[in-house]
C-alpha cells in the first residue's frame, strides 16, 4: 500500500517522513541528535522528562519531540535559545536532588544525565531544597539499586512490562516522594523479579547498575566484544565487557534476535568463564582418582572404550545427547559421528521437548 509521506522542515532541512513518525525520529533521520532521557526506541514513549523539547512554529509551548508526531508543513527548530534554556532548567531541576558523586559512580562515562549536564554546562546550585537519602539496595546478587540517582523517567517500569513481560515495577507515592518500586515498596529480591536486568540496560543514570561490574573498571576503559549467548539455542547477542583480558560484565547490544533483551543467565551468568573449577586439561580416572592426561591419551581412551562397547553390545547400546550450547556445526558432527562411526540413530538434543 502506498503511504503519502509528510513533508516538514527541521533546522532548515527538508525531510519526508511517514505518518506517525515522531519529530525526534525525523530529526534523527537527518542526523540531528535531540537529547533524551525517558525515550528508548524499544519502549513506548511517555514524554516524561521533557529534555527533548523543541520549538515548532505555531505552537505556544515547547513540545516534547519524542511524543509529537510530524504534520504537513511543520517547521521545527531543535537548538534555539528557548530550547537550550528549557533543557538547562530541566537538568538543573534533576540534579538539584541528585548525589553528583560522579567520581565514584559506577555509571560515570555511560550516564546520560552526566553527559547532558556536561553538554549544557549545568552544575548544581540553581535550585536547592530537600534531597532524598534512600539506602542502597544491594541485597541481591545481581543488581545494585540507588534510588537517590533515579530521575523517575520510568524506563525501568516500561522495560519490565514491555520487554520482560513481568510488570513488577511501578511508581509509588506522589510528588517529591514518588519512587519506582516493586509492589508493596519491597526490594527486588522480595518481589517476583526474575533478575533479567533489562531495567538496568535502559536506566539512563547510576540508579540501576550491574553488581558484578562494580569496581571492575570505568565504563570507558571496558572493551566491548559482541558475541552470541551460549546458554540456549535462541542466539541472543550481547556485549562482553572486557578489562585486562578478563570478562567483567555483560551489557545489552542491539541484537537481531533479541534486541536489548536478555535473561538472567545471559546477563549475569557469565562468571563461570574465569572459574578456577573449569577443566583446562583432560582428566582420566585411574584407581578411583582423576589424573591429568594429554588430549592424545584422552582421545585414545575414548575411542578404545567406544569400540569395545559397540563390539560387545552392538550399535544400539550407544546414544548421543547433544546441546543447544554447541554450535550448529558441532551438533552436526555429533549426529554424523553417531550415525557413521557408531552406526546408530540414537541421537537427541537438550532443546527438543
Ligand atoms: Fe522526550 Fe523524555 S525524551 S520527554
Amino acid at each position: 500500500m502506498c503511504v503519502d509521506l509528510i513533508k516538514l522542515t527541521i533546522d532548515g532541512m527538508e525531510i519526508e517522513a511517514s505518518p506517525g513518525t515522531t519529530v525526534l525520529n525525523a530529526a534523527e533521520a537527518l542526523g540531528i541528535h535531540i537529547p533524551r532521557l525517558c525515550y528508548d526506541p524499544s519502549l513506548s514513549s511517555v514524554g516524561a522528562c521533557r529534555i527533548c523539547v523543541v520549538e515548532i512554529d505555531g505552537m505556544r509551548n515547547l513540545p516534547a519531540s519524542c511524543v509529537t508526531t510530524v504534520t504537513p508543513g511543520m517547521v521545527v527548530r531543535t537548538d534555539t535559545p528557548a530550547v537550550i534554556e528549557a533543557r538547562k532548567t530541566i537538568l538543573e531541576l534533576l540534579i538539584a536532588n541528585h548525589p553528583l558523586d560522579c567520581m565514584t559512580c559506577e555509571k560515570a562515562g555511560d550516564c546520560k544525565l552526566q553527559e547532558y549536564c556536561y553538554q549544557y554546562g549545568v552544575t548544581k546550585g540553581a535550585f536547592t531544597g530537600e534531597e532524598h537519602h534512600y539506602g542502597l539496595e544491594e541485597n541481591n546478587p545481581f543488581i545494585v539499586r540507588d534510588l537517590n540517582k533515579c530521575i523517575v523517567c520510568g524506563k525501568c517500569i516500561r522495560a519490565c512490562a514491555e520487554i520482560t513481560g513481568k510488570d513488577i515495577l511501578d511508581f509509588a507515592y506522589r510528588g517529591f516522594n514518588t519512587k519506582v518500586t516493586p509492589f508493596g515498596n519491597t526490594s527486588y529480591i522480595e518481589s517476583d523479579c526474575v533478575f533479567c536486568g533489562n531495567c538496568v540496560s535502559v536506566c539512563p543514570t547510576g540508579a540501576l547498575t550491574e553488581k558484578q561490574m562494580s569496581g571492575k573498571g570505568r565504563r570507558w576503559e571496558l572493551k566491548k566484544v559482541r558475541t552470541t549467548c551460549p546458554f540456549c539455542g535462541t542466539g541472543c547477542n550481547f556485549d562482553l565487557n572486557v578489562m585486562d583480558d578478563k570478562v567483567v560484565g555483560v551489557t545489552s547490544t542491539n541484537g537481531p534476535i533479541n534486541g536489548r533483551a536478555l535473561c538472567v543467565k545471559g546477563r549475569f551468568g557469565w562468571d563461570y568463564v574465569h572459574s578456577p573449577k573449569r577443566l583446562t586439561r583432560p582428566l582420566i580416572k585411574k584407581n578411583g582418582r582423576f589424573e591429568e592426561a594429554t588430549w592424545g591419551e584422552a582421545f585414545d581412551l575414548i575411542a578404545t572404550r567406544f569400540k569395545e562397547i559397540k563390539d560387545k553390545h552392538g550399535p544400539g547400546s550407544f546414544a548421543a545427547l547433544s546441546s543447544a550450547r554447541c554450535t550448529n556445526e558441532e551438533n552436526y558432527l555429533v549426529q554424523k559421528f553417531s550415525r557413521v562411526v557408531m552406526g546408530t540413530n540414537n541421537v537427541d538434543h537438550c532443546a527438543r521437548t
